[in-house]
């Protein structure tokens, strides 16, 4: 079947199978930052954002997303660069295998609750689990992050 839809900023129609999660269709197009990790929904390494909205893409039919707006972290540092600085500046990172679902959840968190508390990030970002940190890095960056002007 056809899938039409906006990725990234740009229409696009791929050819799917009817049960094909997002995740494996939108890495066979090369955009491979979205990892698998648990693949039933609960450590955040696949988020993307549909409609301005998270979503775990290892557990979303693909099919469900004509339409839809969807953004992967790629096209999201490329639209806010101020993104993956505040990751870099605050060493955000370890091994990096969850890095781009801390990354596209603290873009939702800026839109969702721009003046979130430390308390409150932690508390967003739970769904986002990293095997490396203590999340003290991946907090200090989030909150470098809100800090910052919108874009
Ligand atoms: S791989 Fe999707 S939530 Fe873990
Ligand atoms: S940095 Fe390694 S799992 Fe988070």
């Amino acid at each position: 079947m056809q899938l039409s839809l906006t990725l990234n900023g740009e229409a696009r129609t791929i050819e799917i199978e009817p049960d094909a999660m997002l995740l494996d269709v939108v890495r066979s197009l090369g955009l491979t930052g979205a990892k698998e990790g648990c693949g039933v929904g609960v450590c955040g390494l696949c988020m993307m954002v549909i409609n301005e909205l998270p979503v775990s893409a290892c557990i979303y039919v693909a099919a469900l997303a004509a339409g839809k707006d969807v953004w992967t972290v790629e096209g999201l540092t490329a639209r806010d660069p101020a993104l993956l600085e505040a990751f870099v500046v605050e060493e955000g990172m370890q091994c990096g295998i969850c890095t781009p679902g801390q990354v596209v959840s603290t873009y939702t968190l800026k839109r969702e609750c721009p003046n979130a508390t430390e308390e409150q990030a932690r508390e967003y970002m739970a769904g986002n689990l990293c095997r490396c940190t203590g999340y003290v890095s991946i907090t200090s960056s989030v909150m470098k992050y809100l800090a910052s002007e919108a874009r």
